[in-house]
């Protein structure tokens, strides 16, 4: 079983789902069980945000009322992320791509670079209501970016992150009215990226309602899976 998990090779894989559904917290888990990085553009973009980059200026204001940030922005910022070396044997790609002119850029450039596995796609389906109690009770950490939830997942201590102490944070974009907007941007921008994998059979629809732990093991025999399936191409 070691041998097997050492010698399996996740490539390229794509965590999708509406806001609040889990990816981060997926992706956490899968990037110590496949010592593989984790490309989040929306924690790439808080960091630019952060450190006030002409980028983050360009975002903040489309971040805060739930919009996307536009397209050769964010491809610019993923084109130099998987540029380095540590993603060379996979990586989790998380809230990218959103929207078919994202997902046309990736496909590109994976199929230009001849050695990459295909991407393979995991969807993650929570209801709207769950969704809700997820994204307004979030705390992440901003030392080590562990993620809790006040009503689902609490720190040990009330505010603080169980791993190092630090204050935890709540998101600017975490309030019920950004919620309406960022759903409204997943229906229309981004659920036709799913359709777009899904015809290419390269996408499985996984049930995100229930411990992450049950939800990671659903995930990852999802990803087993689809590269089995793809596997000649
Ligand atoms: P981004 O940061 O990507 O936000 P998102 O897609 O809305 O997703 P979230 O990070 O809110 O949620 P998640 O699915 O990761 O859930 P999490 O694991 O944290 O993007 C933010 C903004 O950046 C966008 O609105 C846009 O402006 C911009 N942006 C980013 N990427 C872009 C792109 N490609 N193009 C253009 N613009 C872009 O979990 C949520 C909560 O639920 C946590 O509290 C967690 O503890 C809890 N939880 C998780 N799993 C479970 C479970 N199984 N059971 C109980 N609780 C759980």
């Amino acid at each position: 079983m070691v041998a097997e998990q050492k010698a399996f090779l996740p490539g390229p894989v794509l965590l999708m789902g509406a806001p609040g559904v889990g990816k981060g917290t997926q992706a956490k888990e899968l990037i110590l069980r496949w010592r593989i990085p984790q490309i989040s553009t929306g924690d790439l973009l808080r960091a630019n945000v952060a450190s006030r980059t002409e980028l983050g200026l360009a975002a903040k204001q489309l971040m805060d009322s739930g919009k996307l940030v536009p397209d050769d922005l964010v491809n610019q910022m993923v084109e130099a992320r998987l540029a380095m070396p540590d993603t060379v044997s996979g990586y989790i790609l998380d809230g990218y791509p959103r929207t078919l002119a994202q997902a046309e850029w990736l496909d590109l450039r994976l199929s230009l670079a001849n050695d990459a596995a295909p991407l393979v796609a995991v969807s993650i389906a929570v209801e709207y209501t769950q969704l809700l109690r997820r994204i307004t009770g979030r705390l992440t950490c901003p030392t080590c970016g562990s993620i809790y939830n006040i009503h689902l997942q609490p720190p040990l201590r009330a505010g603080l992150c169980d791993l190092d102490g630090t204050p935890l944070q709540r998101r600017d974009d975490d309030s019920e009215a950004v919620f309406a907007g960022r759903m409204h941007a997943y229906e229309v921008q981004t659920a036709p990226v799913v359709r777009h994998y899904q015809e290419l059979g390269r996408l499985v629809v996984v049930d995100g309602e229930a411990e992450p732990e049950v939800v990671s093991a659903r995930v990852e025999a999802a990803v087993h899976g689809l590269r089995e399936e793809n596997r000649e191409h």
